[in-house]
């Protein structure tokens, strides 16, 4: 075979191929057998391998993903992506009719109604039939570029069929349907990784790995649902389109209802609120659009928003369940949260068995009874609420309950008597050995945003806490190999046993652990009223746990009265405690130190030799210690990595701190800046002997407080 020979026959495998992915992952179908289609698929690698001159970006081979990048480029919108007005009744949606008969004056303005798909949202450029680039909505104005990660989606076509407009911008949402999302978190959760919250967060967080061969084992989807920047055959309206997105083989959303006044598009809502449950993908809500493109151009936008469309947001679906018990859980602190046991219902799409009643004095103002009808509600993803009773449907022998009378006054874990502090609206458990608040002091102590040991999820902790292998956190630390391999995650007849790797995966972790800085720490420890800001300015006034017990600052800040401001305190003023740190968590912090858990904390710390220290010590902001003033100043930086903020965020300090930063390390680079999913930039670097700091040690340089962690899935892109 000559290299022509070989062109056409990768192209001719290439778009075979293609139609056999658009059949499969669009239309649902396939004409051919697994079988064949590997072998299809292997023959066009082959021939690749062969003739790399014709390998196209856009191959069926490149979905598999391709080596890890350093961090994304970010890219203008041509036009910008806007968001949509939401109406939350329907009152508002005829609102949103009348404004349209305004402003078009006309009586009937053709509409469509569809789904809104929970996803995130991206841009897709196919130019002359080729997908070029794909982007993020960012923040509407800059996304990121994220063509990698959006090749390894099956259901998006890298190449459009003969006849494409000459450039095409379709936009869309990137999604995990509900029950493939389903499918991963179980195996997620069997192979002792972190599960997502929702599939729209697991969406985000693929969306933003480095690695596009990661991205192609998640189970993304995707479906368009506007048009952006477009040259070729006129479109007229949204049927025009939707007729273009099908030649072209890319996913269209469905059901769509035609209405021609605010009547037929209230039916047309009601009628998606029936069906939207059964939908591959998360919905709250039913987009309306202007039918006629023309007149989409009339109406314009604002800077915010089209004119021309509108979200319905449905509200959260109320659902009539029996309340059969009132049962008590024990949480970190040691509160007791009762817990209403319900009738199986189903609410949005998911089986409701249990709803929190948050606390007792909620439980006497709704007068909730165990017996009782009860209205329950699922917002988005919080957790079901018991909104309210229905009194009418109350038996004559439903049973007021009162938490403390309900478990004889000891804590249902560990028995040790309950107590109300002053001020508090929760009962509480004060055993610091409480195997409940243990199980979870260890989830808090273990998760990412504190100590970050991989490998420890909730089943583990649990079960740490059950064998009395863990009773605090800091026993996690006398761990070894031998003792966790052979682990039993599982019951007697099903057997699950934690294993070598992963034994050895926790203990790696925890050694890294150690160094983590103090803020983490702090928030690991699950001192009530401390979360993750609050962490933070702590370890920006003190270096150590030391110097927190012992205070002056938040000696000083706990005595304050509702009213005082630490700015006109003489004392506070130049430390410009931020609005996290304030009397309450003052006063809980001491009071953590001064407790039989703190002593023994700090004492267990430095038995095992540990001193956590500050990474972001800089208490009067002005001056920043430890880290000598001027280590910025003149020094060259390069940035590369995923950080917690955006690089220019990081740029912008450096510069304002005097310093410089370069594209590309050479000689002349001073430090590089690596977060994670650092590449050939970090190599270099150590080539080169360039200093390397990670975001911690950066922040330490150039003492002040570190910007807000958004490390959390789906806080990356900006919706
Ligand atoms: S039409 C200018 N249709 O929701 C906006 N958007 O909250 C025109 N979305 O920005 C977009 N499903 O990212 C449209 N069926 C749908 C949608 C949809 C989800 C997203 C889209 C939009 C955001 C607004």
């Amino acid at each position: 075979m000559d290299s022509g020979e070989g062109k056409s026959e990768i192209d001719r495998l290439s778009a075979e191929i293609e139609r056999h992915n658009q059949l499969y992952y669009v239309e649902g179908e396939s004409e051919i057998s697994d079988r064949d289609y590997d072998e299809m698929f292997r023959n066009l690698e082959l021939l690749e391998e062969r003739f790399p001159e014709h390998a196209s970006p856009n191959s069926p081979t490149k979905r598999v993903g391709g080596a890890p990048i350093d961090g994304f480029q970010q890219r203008l919108h041509e036009v910008p992506m806007l968001s949509i007005d939401d109406v939350f009744s329907e009152d508002e949606l005829s609102d949103f009719f009348t404004r349209l008969r305004k402003n078009l004056a006309t009586e009937l303005v053709p509409v469509t109604i569809e789904p809104k798909i929970d996803g995130v949202a991206v841009a897709l450029h196919y130019r002359n039939g080729e997908l070029d680039y794909a982007v993020t909505r960012g923040d509407g104005t800059l996304g990121d570029v994220i063509t990698e990660n959006v090749k390894t989606i099956r259901s998006i076509p890298l190449t459009l069929p003969a006849g494409a407009p000459a450039w095409l911008e379709v936009r869309g949402e990137i999604f995990m349907s509900t029950e493939r999302f389903a499918k991963m978190n179980e195996q997620r959760q069997e192979q002792g990784l972190p599960v997502f919250k929702n599939p729209r967060n697991a969406t985000a967080g693929a969306l933003k790995l480095l690695d596009s061969r990661e991205v192609a084992k998640r189970p993304l989807d995707f479906i368009a649902h506007g048009l952006g920047g477009y040259e070729g055959d006129p479109i007229a309206s949204v049927q025009d389109f939707h007729s273009v997105l099908k030649k072209n083989g890319i996913p269209v959303n469905h059901p769509v209802w035609e209405a021609v006044d605010f009547e037929g598009a209230v039916s047309a809502v009601r009628e998606l609120d029936q069906v939207r449950h059964d939908l591959p993908y998360g919905t709250d809500g039913a987009v309306i659009k202007v039918n006629s493109i023309a007149d989409q151009v009339r109406l314009g936008a604002t800077s915010r928003a089209p004119r021309w469309a509108a979200a319905f947001k449905y509200p959260p679906e109320q659902v009539e369940t029996v309340l059969r018990d009132i049962t008590v859980q024990v949480g970190r602190t040691g509160s007791m949260t009762p817990v209403a046991e319900l009738d199986p219902v189903l609410v949005s799409g998911t089986t409701v068995k249990r709803a929190t009643l948050h606390n007792q004095d909620e439980i006497d103002r709704k007068d909730v009874r165990i017996g009782d009808t009860v209205l329950i509600e699922k917002a988005g993803e919080i957790i079901p609420a018991v909104v309210k009773v229905i009194l009418e449907k109350r038996p004559a022998d439903a049973r007021a309950y009162n938490l403390f009378d309900s478990i004889d006054g000891k804590c249902p874990s560990c028995w040790s008597p309950i107590v109300k502090p002053e001020g508090v609206v929760a009962w509480k458990c004060r055993n610091p050995a409480c195997p409940a608040k243990a199980a979870n002091q260890v989830k808090q102590f273990v998760s990412r945003k504190a100590l970050d040991i991989d490998g420890i999820g909730s089943i583990v902790a649990e079960k740490l806490v059950e064998r009395e292998m863990v009773i605090s956190p800091l026993d996690l630390f006398d761990l070894d190999e031998a003792q966790l391999a052979p682990m039993n995650l599982g019951t007697e007849d099903e057997p699950r046993i934690l294993g070598p790797k992963n034994a050895a995966r926790i203990v790696a972790a925890l050694e890294k652990a150690k160094s983590a800085p103090l803020h983490r720490w702090l928030f690991g420890m699950g001192i009530s009223q401390v979360g993750e800001s609050a962490a933070r300015e702590l370890a920006r006034l003190h270096r150590n746990f030391d110097e927190i017990a012992s205070s002056e600052i938040l000696q000083e800040l706990r005595t304050f009265q509702a009213g005082q401001r630490k700015e006109d305190n003489d004392t506070l003023a130049p430390y410009e405690i931020a609005s996290e740190v304030g009397p309450a968590v003052a006063g809980s912090v001491l009071d953590f130190f001064v407790l039989p858990v703190g002593e023994t904390f700090l004492q267990r710390l430095k038995e095992l030799n540990l001193n956590p220290t500050s990474a972001n010590y800089a208490p009067t902001r002005a001056v920043p210690e430890g880290a000598a003033a001027g280590e910025v100043a003149g020094k060259t930086f390069v940035i590369t990595g995923t950080l917690s903020a955006p690089r220019g965020d990081f740029k912008e300090r450096i510069l304002a701190l005097g310093g410089k930063v370069a594209g590309s390390i050479s000689g002349k680079t001073d430090y590089l800046l690596a977060g994670e999913n650092a590449g050939s930039k970090l190599t270099k670097a150590e080539s080169l002997g360039v200093a390397v700091l990670n975001e911690e040690e950066f922040e330490a340089l150039a003492g002040s407080t570190a910007p807000e962690e958004t490390g959390e899935p789906g806080t990356l892109f900006d919706l």
